[in-house]
């Protein structure tokens, strides 16, 4: 607190990060990164720009990424907006297009980062409980809003909605921006990209920190119609007109054009998924279906705080949540096999001690 505030700062609750630390031997299970890191192509794209040329800003609009993820949706660049992550992209569309006299509405189990965006741009938001599955019911949203923002698959809960009902609610909603937040689509969902030159409501967001490995390298988008970009525009160069550096443009374009390396990752981590879930119902834990590259589990009997601590302590690293509903599930991300074997150890152990 500081008499130097401006009084907004008073009012924030920003959003917590997961931790990263650095331990040595960590197995670090907790922020969705991808084990396998990015496309060789995009580190030898980084390095060969590295040169006397970052004296120059970089394109304001990283109009070549744009092109390229255009391109593979058969779309122009004018239905494309990046930014310094898809957190910025998020945060550009809160205040573009979901602040309108009626409340936003979201699941009231999803990315926290959701609420604090409202807090930050004071607007006002209806939480929509998933219902009791754990999944986003679709006919709970019809109510009176003032636009809509899911991710698809939800997080944390990792569960997802097929295309026909993205698509239902967006016909209920035909004077609603509805956002769908695709940050982890790769791993087993289906795209509302397609849906985009049907839909002037519709914006999509992905990211490449996850199924393209460069987390560290901060790039997202978004697709929607050319009107829904315009506004996004209009707010990043109020804000900042190079969010994109030349390392990251280069970096991007390189990884989005190793079709084969991340087809390859993904399977990859798909596959270890699958057996990881089978796993942790083996030791009794109640595991939600997921389409995303984390698994959230809960065990029959133990407290998931609990869990967390004592894996922590063994230098185990999961995300757990401590607010209603979901304060004994574990958020666990998709690790190489060899550090999910470490989790299943771990959590073999820190089951057989807390149940002496
Ligand atoms: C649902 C969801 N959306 C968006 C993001 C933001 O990802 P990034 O800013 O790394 O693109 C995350 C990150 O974990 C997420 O879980």
């Amino acid at each position: 607190m500081s008499r130097f505030w401006s009084p907004l700062v008073h009012t924030l609750t920003p959003y917590v990060a997961g931790e990263q630390p650095a331990l040595p031997d960590l197995t670090k299970l907790n922020t969705n990164e991808n084990p396998y890191g990015p496309s060789p192509r995009a580190l030898a794209a980084i390095t060969a720009e590295t040169t006397e040329t970052l004296r120059l800003y970089p394109d304001p609009t990283a109009h070549r990424l744009r092109e390229a993820i255009a391109k593979s949706h058969g779309l122009d660049a004018n239905h494309i907006f990046a930014g310094n992550g898809s957190d910025e992209v998020l945060a550009h569309v809160f205040q573009a297009l979901l602040k309108h006299g009626k409340p936003l509405l979201f699941p009231d189990v999803t990315y926290s980062f959701f609420p604090t965006y409202c807090r930050l741009y004071a607007i006002d938001f209806r939480a929509v409980p998933l219902d009791d599955t754990m999944a986003v019911r679709i006919s709970d949203y019809r109510q009176p809003c003032g636009a809509i923002i899911l991710p698809n698959p939800n997080a944390p809960t990792g569960t997802a909605l097929p295309l026909t009902e993205i698509e239902a609610l967006l016909i209920d909603h035909p004077d609603q921006v509805v956002v769908i937040d695709e940050a982890y689509v790769d791993f087993g969902a289906e795209s509302a990209i397609p849906l985009v030159a049907h839909y002037p409501n519709l914006l999509v967001t992905q990211t490449f920190s996850k199924s393209r490995g460069l987390a560290g390298l901060r790039v997202g988008f978004a697709v929607g119609q050319p009107p829904l970009i315009e506004a996004l525009q209009r707010v990043k160069d109020s804000f900042n007109s190079y969010p994109l550096d030349r390392l990251a443009i280069a970096g991007a374009v390189a990884a989005w054009e190793d079709r084969a390396w991340f087809e390859d990752k993904r399977d990859r981590i798909v596959a270890t998924r699958e057996r990881l879930s089978a796993a942790l119902r083996a030791l009794q834990f109640e595991v939600l279906p997921s389409a995303a590259n984390f698994l959230f589990a809960r065990h029959a009997t133990l407290a998931g705080a609990q869990v967390a601590a004592e894996l922590r302590s063994r230098a185990i690293l999961v995300r757990h949540f401590p607010k209603p509903r979901i304060h004994d599930y574990l958020r666990i991300s998709i690790g190489t096999d060899e550090e999910c074997e470490k989790l299943l150890s771990g959590l073999a152990d820190v089951i057989a001690s807390l149940k002496k």
